[in-house]
């Protein structure tokens, strides 16, 4: 860590959980804790739930959890030490010197250092583009018709057609191969050293919402192959949960996204003044990509090639964005193959008609459904419309069902009872389904609590949890369960720090625990530690069983678990012994 620990929970202490989550997420009060929609996932009825007295957000719907430090990485996809900033920030706290805090911060955290490479690499393809060599990528993107403008605002620039350049400029800047292997823009190769991964192409920087660099894309100048290349994934690019063009997307002054398939047309649409296109990074888009742009918009136009590629993955987009909660529309470019060239040869103005005629996402649904059929033979159509009447039943809510009905029939020109008829009469057949369904997850989920509680990280995780609530247990069980106990490693570690803080101050925090975790991905772990409760309301009796139950699976795994790795006969027979008093140990929830 490159902050002192005490300022760290300086930091913490003085960003309360709930103020600071009440900005981002609507907190209604339920009980001792608030809930709200969990912003990590889709759901609609509440299962995030924030606590005042423990300092932690826990969703019990998709397991994301964490102190405030976790809950500013996970939504502004900050690292800790960048969420440790923002947080002093905003509650007034100077933060040591940067000088001093860069230095070590240099060692310590790889996530903004490789930030550091990427901006450097930006910087340099953006000069090369001005020096003489890069002159052709410079004609090559006016001949597509991009501004100079256009061009600097989204750092367009050019790798060269020297093997190693790159590689000699970041070195001179003073990055180490140990790094720069890592950053994924190098190729290293015992035989043949190290050389650049981009190479005489046309390079497009991908930047995350903050602005940064985390990526790049490096188009050939004509028609090599491929047409494309793409940096890889790095501990600061995952594709599935980034898109070209969030950064300008989310400061349009509009909650309307197009959604393209490619970085030119993002920017063939930015520069034709709609600065709300965005895409994802040659991948199949994600729901994780959905969720992000729900963030900042309601309504998403999908502007998709108009090839059978593009109307393929727009089916395939199209259930994945309602997901979201978001409402999807489909805009043709045909005869055009893609928005770049539409805006090209009809300019913005007819583009802006085709969003303005833009078709809903459920008529284009249908509407190529009907590209399979032949109407001309009666069996194909009846087929088309049973199809259609299926569709059509997955609208849950009745008045739009109906909207839908009625639009569907007014299109085909077929009466709008009878479509209806046929919709109810597979809702029926479908409801019957449905239920079946619901009572079987039902069924699997009511099941599941009681074989992960046959699990003894399942115990483990009560245990420490209780102990949290409930300190007063502590003095209970201090001659009986240790933080050795714990095999995990990461559950080790916890209990280790939460015994410490029980012995050295007789009251445990588990937020500040979670400080010596610097990942999302542990802190969403421990956060699960602290956060599980026993289901249902119980009696007193019922409480104390529970408890000595939960004792006894966590000690007894343990005791096992050493008596399979002793080494001497001694070692065994006390673990005998012990194994023999806990069948008798029963602990009282009585005080005193
Ligand atoms: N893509 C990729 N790798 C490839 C081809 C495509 O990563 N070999 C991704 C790129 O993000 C590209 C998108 O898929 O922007 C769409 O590809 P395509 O339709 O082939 O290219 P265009 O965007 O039309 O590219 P251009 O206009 O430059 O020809
Ligand atoms: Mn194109």
């Amino acid at each position: 860590m490159f902050y002192p620990d005490e300022v760290i929970e300086e930091v913490r202490e003085r960003n309360d959980i709930v103020d600071v989550i009440s900005n981002y997420v609507k907190l209604k009060k339920s009980g001792s804790n608030y809930v709200g929609l969990c912003p990590f996932h889709n759901e609609k009825t509440p299962s995030f739930s924030v606590s005042r007295n423990k300092q932690m957000y826990y969703c019990f719907g998709c397991g994301a959890g964490g102190n405030v430090f976790t809950f500013i990485m996970e939504y502004e996809n900050f690292s800790f030490a960048e969420s440790v900033k923002y947080l002093a920030q905003r509650s007034g706290i100077d933060l040591p010197d940067e000088d001093y805090s860069g230095e070590i911060k240099r060692e310590n955290d790889l996530k903004s250092r490789l930030y550091e490479v990427y901006k450097a690499a930006a910087n340099y393809y953006y000069y090369q583009m001005k020096t003489e060599q890069g002159r052709k990528a410079y004609e090559y993107l006016k001949n597509r018709e991009l501004t100079d403008e256009t061009m600097k605002q989204f750092g367009l620039g050019y790798s060269n057609i020297y093997s190693d350049d790159l590689y000699r400029y970041l070195k001179s800047k003073g990055y180490e191969d140990e790094l720069l292997n890592k950053s994924g823009l190098l190729t290293y190769d015992e035989k043949r050293g190290v050389h650049d991964k981009f190479w005489n192409r046309v390079m497009f920087p991908i930047l995350d919402v903050h602005n940064k660099v985390i990526a790049f894309g490096g188009r050939v100048m004509g028609d090599g192959l491929p047409k494309y290349l793409n940096s890889p994934e790095t501990i600061i690019f995952d594709k599935s949960r980034n898109l070209f063009g969030l950064n300008f997307a989310r400061q349009a002054r509009t909650r309307k996204f197009l959604l393209c398939e490619g970085y030119m047309d993002v920017i063939a649409l930015y520069q034709a003044g709609f600065q709300n296109a965005v895409a994802s990074l040659g991948t199949a888009f994600t729901s994780q990509q959905a969720s992000l742009i729900k963030r900042y918009a309601d309504e998403v136009f999908i502007t998709y090639d108009s090839d059978q590629a593009g109307t393929n993955a727009a089916l395939r987009a199209i259930p994945i964005l309602k997901e979201a909660g978001l409402s999807v529309k489909v805009v043709n470019m045909r005869p055009h193959k893609d928005p770049d060239e539409f805006i090209k040869a009809l300019g913005k103005e007819e583009y802006q008609k085709r969003m303005d005629q833009a078709m809903n996402s459920f008529l284009f649904e249908v509407d190529v459904l009907e590209r399979q059929f032949n109407f001309e033979d009666p069996e194909q159509k009846t087929k088309f419309f049973q199809e259609t009447a299926k569709k059509l039943c997955t609208f849950e809510d009745e008045i739009e069902r109906s909207n839908y009905i009625e639009a569907t029939a007014r299109k085909y020109h077929i009466p709008y009872e009878d479509l209806k008829t046929m919709v109810n009469r597979y809702g029926a057949s479908l409801s019957n389904v449905n239920q079946y369904n619901t009572a079987v997850k039902a069924d699997r989920e009511s099941s599941k609590p009681h074989k992960e509680a046959d699990g003894i990280k399942q115990s483990q995780k009560i245990l420490l949890t209780w102990l949290i609530e409930e300190p007063e247990i502590y003095d209970k069980i201090k001659d009986i369960i240790t933080a050795d106990d714990f095999k995990d490693e990461m559950y080790h570690k916890t209990a280790q720090l939460v015994f410490e803080q029980f012995r050295e101050n007789g009251i445990v925090v588990p937020a500040a625990i979670l400080n010596q975790f610097s990942s999302k991905e542990e802190q969403n772990e421990i956060a699960a530690l602290f956060n599980t409760g026993l289901v249902g309301e119980i009696n007193h009796a019922e409480k104390e069983k529970a408890f000595n139950d939960t004792i006894h699976k966590v000690k007894k795994f343990s005791l096992d678990y050493e008596s399979s790795r002793v080494t001497s006969i001694e070692e065994l027979q006390k673990i005998i012994k012990e194994q023999t008093n806990l069948q008798k140990l029963h602990i009282s929830l009585q005080d005193g």
